[in-house]
Formats: structure tokens, sequence, C-alpha cells
């Protein structure tokens, strides 16, 4: 295991995370892969995942649906339906089985999709009726116009809290040590959050306080029905993905912060500020500090790290964890690499999102170890 021979570096030594003992602090960050056919987790997904299970290590599944409208692409997986809970059930044993802690992060894209992924057509939902500015995919080129969205009622939002609520519970009945609420990235969550999308009158808009108030109702139903040390979320004040700035991000970041505290959840995850979209990395005066320092449970940071700034997160008090993303998709062993300061595979933009059960997903090579045996 890493971190078990002798000289431990900060990333490396063990970390109690509410009841969950960690053996280090390298998380797999929520990754979405897009190789769950028909919303449906497929079996090749048992590989990949425990190619990145170490003993006592904290692993976040890819983004994972929670209805039929929280869709964006073709073969991301679902947990609403009983067929994909079992589904997930075996990929969850094989995490187990090799000893990790493995929560479901949980996920409405809400605005960030299009009419082609909705169901009978419709448009997708969300705080607004206007749609984010047309993207273009940093990998492939290929642009999405999106449907204008439908500004949600004021009296539906309870059954879209409702969904996250039946998904946690669906998540644990798969197995899963507990749920992350995607808040972050310009998705549903979020677009309530930011003031540069929210444009609505009622009490889901306009002061922060009633911008966080649907998240929150997220975060309580979901605490209520899974045990809040079963919860944590993700969120990035900073970042502007799908046209989601807001004009005070640290504000927002601080009364989140705050606000989660309440509900005793087990942890916040926030990426970090110089992350203006998921990949891009950009110069900025802010950190992650004030929030760190208000919220009461574990602090997760992720966005742009190395191994250096890795341990010096942790060594600072920085953060609790560190989540890595691309590293950790090109590096099943990343906690051993770190533990050798060992060189590492770079990830291959063209083959992240290939419908392929093996190409660009579970073909990484680890590095190569010598046995006992070997060295005589
Ligand atoms: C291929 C890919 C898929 C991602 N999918 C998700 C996801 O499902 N949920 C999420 O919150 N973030 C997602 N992200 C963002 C990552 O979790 C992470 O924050 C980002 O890659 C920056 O961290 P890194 O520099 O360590 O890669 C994704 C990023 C990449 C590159």
């Amino acid at each position: 295991m890493a971190g078990g021979e002798g000289t431990s570096i900060p990333l490396l030594t063990p970390y109690k995370m509410g009841k969950f003992q960690l053996s280090h602090r390298v998380v797999l960050a929520p990754l979405e892969r897009q190789r769950s056919f028909n919303n449906v987790p497929q079996p090749h997904a048992i590989l990949y995942y425990s190619q990145r299970t170490t003993k006592g290590g904290f692993l976040i599944s890819e983004a994972t649906c929670v209805s039929d409208t929280a869709l964006r692409h073709p073969h991301t997986p679902g947990i609403w339906t009983k067929e994909q809970v079992e589904a997930w059930k075996p990929i969850v044993d094989a995490v187990h089985a090799k000893g990790g802690v493995f929560f479901c992060q949980i996920w409405h894209v809400g605005r960030a999709s299009t009419s082609d992924f909705q169901p009978n057509g419709q448009a997708p939902i969300s705080s607004t009726d206007k749609p984010p500015k047309r993207m273009v995919s940093p990998s492939t080129g290929d642009i999405t116009e999106f449907t204008p969205p439908r500004r949600l009622k004021t009296g539906e939002i309870p059954q879209i809290v409702n969904d996250f609520r039946i998904a946690a519970r669906n998540a644990i009945e798969a197995g899963f040590d507990g749920v992350e609420i995607h808040g972050a990235h310009g998705f549903l969550l979020d677009q309530f959050m930011k003031d540069q999308i929210n444009d609505r009158t009622d009490e889901y808009g306009g002061s922060l306080q009633n911008r966080c108030r649907f998240p929150l109702e997220v975060v309580e139903a979901v605490a209520n029905e899974v045990g809040a040390d079963k919860v944590g979320i993700r969120l990035s004040p900073f970042a502007d993905y799908f046209s989601s700035g807001d004009s005070n991000p640290e504000a927002l970041g601080l009364y989140m912060a705050e606000s989660l505290n309440r509900y005793r959840i087990l942890y916040c995850h926030m990426v970090e500020p110089r992350m203006l979209t998921v990949e891009e990395k950009c110069a900025t005066p802010y950190s992650l500090l004030p929030m760190r320092r208000v919220f009461n449970g574990t602090f997760i940071a992720a966005g742009g790290y190395d191994r250096e700034d890795g341990n010096r997160a942790i060594d600072t008090n920085y953060s609790d964890l560190v989540a890595y993303g691309r590293l950790f998709l090109a590096n099943p062993d990343l906690p051993k690499r770190f533990e050798l300061n060992a060189p590492l595979n770079k990830h291959n933009r063209a083959t992240i999102y290939l419908p392929d059960p093996i190409i660009g997903y579970t073909d990484y090579p680890f590095l190569d170890f010598p046995t006992p045996d070997s060295e005589t």
C-alpha cells in the first residue's frame, strides 16, 4: 500500500474522515467517462474502478444522473432505475473487495443539455429560461448549441429535491458508502447559486440566501435520507463553466461553507479558483482557504494539483484531502507513483470520452514493480 514503506509524504499520511479510516489523502476525483451504455453502468467499470482502488483509498464515482431529465450525454450512468442500481452493485463490490471507500456523485445537468437528451424532446430545466453560450469541445472541436431551458416553477422544485433524495437512497442500496452532491461546474445546483444565471424573482432567486436555498434543500433532504455522515458536496464558486460566473464567488463560497455546517455533512469538496472550466488553469489572487477555515467537516481541494502542491496543501493544512482528476485517470496507481516519486503517464485527450470498454479507460499502464523474486 502507498505510504506503507516508512517515510511518508504528506499526501500518503492516514486521515480519519468521519467514520472512514483513510490510509492516504489522494482521492479519485469524479470523472465522467461516458461508457455506460443506455445509462446503465457496465461490467467494464469493475476493472476501471478497481484499478484505481487502494486499501483505505477514497474514490468518488463519475457524475451519475438522478433522473431522466438530468442527462446531457448518451452514455452517462444513472441511478434512478432498479436496473441501474443492480448494475452498480458489482462495481461497488469490487472497490470494497480491495478496501476502498466509494461515494457516488449524484448529478443533474439542468440547462447544460439539449432537447436531444431530454424525455420526449422537451426543453431542459433550469433556474432560468436562458441557455448557456454555445460550447466548443476542447477535445473534438464539436460545437454544442444548447436548447433554451424551461424555468422551473416554484412548485416543481420539491420534485427535483426528491429526485436527489431517491438517487441517494438508491446509491446506498447499490452499496456505495455515501454520496457526493454535484453542486459544481454550471450544472443544475450551480445554476441556482450563481447570480449570472439565476434571474428568478421567487424565493429561489435574488439574494445570496435565496439562490442557495435549493442546493441547501437538496443537502438537507439527502442528509435526512442517508445520514449526514454519508454526504459530501462538490462546489465550484469561482468557475465559469457553461457560463456560470458569479459576481462575488468568495461570498458565495463562504455562505455555502457556513450554511453546510448546519447539516453536519461529512465533507465539502471545492474546486480551486484557478480552474475557470474543468480543465483550464488561470492565475488568480483567490484561494479556498477562507472556505476551508469556515467549514467544520472534512475539506477536499481539487483542480490542477500535482504531487508537489498536493503535498503542500496537506502539509500546510490548506486541505484535508486532495482530489486528482486527469492524473488519476492516466495513472491507475497514482498513490504508488507519488510514493516513489515515479514518472507519470499523461492522459490522452482523444480517448477520454471514447465509448470503448478498454481504450483510454483501463489500458493506462501501471508501473512495473519489481517483485522480491525478480530482485534476486
Ligand atoms: C474527463 C473528465 C471528466 C470529468 N467529469 C467530472 C464529473 O463527472 N464530475 C465532476 O464534478 N467533475 C468532473 N470533472 C472535473 C474533475 O473532477 C477535476 O475537477 C478536473 O479534472 C480538474 O482536476 P485535475 O486538474 O486534477 O484534472 C471531469 C474532468 C475530466 C477531465
